[in-house]
C-alpha cells in the first residue's frame, strides 16, 4: 500500500493493543470499574492497602492477607541514605523530576533489578509502592530545610504519606479523605503514562525503569499535571466574582480549562464526585468555603460544555483538597504519581505475563529517493 493511503490513528484513539483485567473505562457513561468492582464501592467502603491489594494480588484480601500485604509495605517504606543524599542534590527540580530521578537511583539499591519473573516484579514494584510517598515528602521536607521525617509504621500508607510531608498525624477524616484520593488515582485503563510504562515493559526492561517512564508521561499538563492548573487557574480567579470574566476570556484566547474534558469520558468522571464532597467537607471543616465556592462556580458556568462532551474530570476537584491541606501546588502531580505507582506496577505485571513487544508503525511523510551530497559539496 502507498504510505500516503494508510489511515492513521491519531493518538492511537479507539485502538485496542492489548486485553486488561486491571481496569475498565466506559466513557459515554461515566463509570469506572476495578477488577469488576465499580470505584464508588471501592471508594467508599474499601481503604487504599485493599485496593492496591486487589490491583497486584488480583482479589480483594481476607484481614489475615491484609495484614501480610500491609506488613510487607510498611517494612519497605525507608528508602537508602544514598537515594535521600541524591534528592538533596537535586532538590531545587521540580518535584516529579526528583521523584522521577530517585525511583531511577532505587534501581542501583537493587540487587535483582533485572529479574522480570513475576515473583520479582510484584516484590520490587510493592518495595516501590511503599518508597514512593517517603521520596515525596523526604524532597519536600528537605527543600524547605527541614530534615525528612521517617515512616510511621502504625499508619496508614495515606496517612503516613501526609505525616511525613507536613510534619503533623492526620485526623482520621482527612486520612480518610486522601486514602480516597488515593483510591481514584490508582488504576485508568489505557491512560498515557501506564501504556507509556507498559511499552517499557515490553521490552522485557525492569518494573524500575517502566515505572521511571510512567512517571515521566504523568508529569504533563495534559495528564498528571492538571490538578495544578486547577488549583492556580482558582488562585489567578481570587474571587468567586472575577468567575464569568475570567472563564470568557479564557474562550475568547481558545485556551482550555485545566480540569474539564477527557480522552475518554464523554459524561462526568465518577472519579470526581469523590474529591468534590470531600472538598466541601474540609472547606467547611477548615472554616475556608473561597476556593470550593470558586470552582463550584466555574462548574456551573462549564456545563452548557458537557453537550459536546467536556465534563470535569478527576483533576478539577483534586487541586483544592490538596490545596486546603497545605500542600504547595508543585507537588499535585507527585500525590498522583503516589497512587498511580501500584497502577503501573499492575500493568507492568499483566504485560510480563503475555508480553509482546509493543512495537506500532508511523506513516512516513517525508521524501524519499533524494540524492546524497557529500559534507564538502553542499552548499
Ligand atoms: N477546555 C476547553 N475546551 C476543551 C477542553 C477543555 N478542558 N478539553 C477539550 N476541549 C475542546 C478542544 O479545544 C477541542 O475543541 P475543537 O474541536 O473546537 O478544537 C475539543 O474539545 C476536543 O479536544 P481534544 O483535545 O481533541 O480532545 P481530547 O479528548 O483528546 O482531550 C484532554 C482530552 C484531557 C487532553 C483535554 O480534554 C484537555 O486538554 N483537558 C484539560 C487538561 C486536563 O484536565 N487533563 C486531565 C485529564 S484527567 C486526569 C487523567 O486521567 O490524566
Amino acid at each position: 500500500m502507498a504510505q500516503r493511503e494508510i489511515e492513521l490513528k491519531r493518538g492511537l484513539r479507539d485502538v485496542y493493543f492489548e486485553s486488561t483485567e486491571s481496569s475498565l473505562v466506559i466513557g459515554d457513561v461515566g463509570r469506572l470499574i476495578y477488577r469488576g468492582y465499580e470505584i464508588h464501592d471501592l471508594a467508599e467502603h474499601a481503604s487504599f492497602e485493599e485496593v492496591m491489594h486487589l490491583m497486584l494480588v488480583k482479589h480483594l484480601p481476607t484481614r489475615a492477607e491484609l495484614d501480610a500485604f500491609n506488613a510487607e509495605l510498611c517494612q519497605n517504606r525507608e528508602v537508602p541514605q544514598g537515594v535521600l543524599e541524591i534528592i538533596e542534590r537535586v532538590k531545587d527540580g521540580h518535584p516529579m523530576d526528583v521523584l522521577r530521578t530517585a525511583i531511577s537511583a532505587l534501581a542501583a539499591f537493587q540487587p535483582d533489578v533485572d529479574d522480570v519473573s513475576h515473583e520479582a516484579t510484584l516484590r520490587k514494584g510493592m518495595r516501590i509502592t511503599a518508597q514512593t510517598p517517603t521520596i515525596v515528602a523526604a524532597h519536600h521536607r528537605i527543600r524547605s530545610g527541614n530534615a525528612p521525617i521517617a515512616p510511621d509504621p502504625s499508619l496508614s500508607h495515606a496517612a503516613n504519606f501526609l505525616y511525613m510531608l507536613l510534619g503533623e498525624r492526620p485526623d482520621d477524616e482527612t486520612a480518610r479523605l486522601m486514602d480516597k484520593d488515593l483510591i481514584v488515582h490508582l488504576d485508568h485503563g489505557s491512560n498515557a503514562s501506564s501504556f507509556a510504562a507498559r511499552v517499557t515493559a515490553s521490552t522485557l526492561a525492569d518494573v524500575h525503569g517502566a515505572i521511571v517512564t510512567g512517571l515521566g508521561t504523568l508529569k504533563g499538563p495534559l495528564h498528571g499535571g492538571a490538578a495544578e492548573g486547577v488549583m492556580k487557574m482558582a488562585l489567578e480567579i481570587g474571587e468567586v466574582d472575577n468567575v464569568d470574566a475570567y472563564l470568557a476570556g479564557k474562550h475568547e484566547r481558545r485556551e482550555r480549562i485545566m480540569g474539564f474534558g477527557h480522552a475518554v469520558y464523554r459524561a462526568e468522571d465518577p472519579r470526581a464526585r469523590h474529591l468534590r464532597e470531600g472538598s466541601r467537607r474540609l472547606a467547611e471543616r477548615m472554616g475556608d468555603p473561597k476556593w470550593f465556592q470558586i470552582l463550584s462556580r466555574v462548574e456551573e458556568y462549564m456545563r452548557p460544555y458537557a453537550e459536546r462532551g467536556i465534563c470535569v474530570n478527576v483533576d478539577f476537584w483534586a487541586g483544592s483538597v490538596y490545596y486546603l491541606l497545605g500542600i504547595p501546588e508543585d507537588l499535585f502531580i507527585s500525590i498522583f504519581a503516589v497512587a498511580r505507582v501500584p497502577g503501573y506496577v499492575a500493568q507492568v505485571l499483566e504485560q510480563q505475563d503475555k508480553n509482546m513487544l509493543i512495537r506500532p508503525q508511523m506513516r512516513y511523510d517525508g521524501p524519499i529517493d533524494l540524492e546524497f551530497v557529500p559534507l564538502d559539496q553542499r552548499g
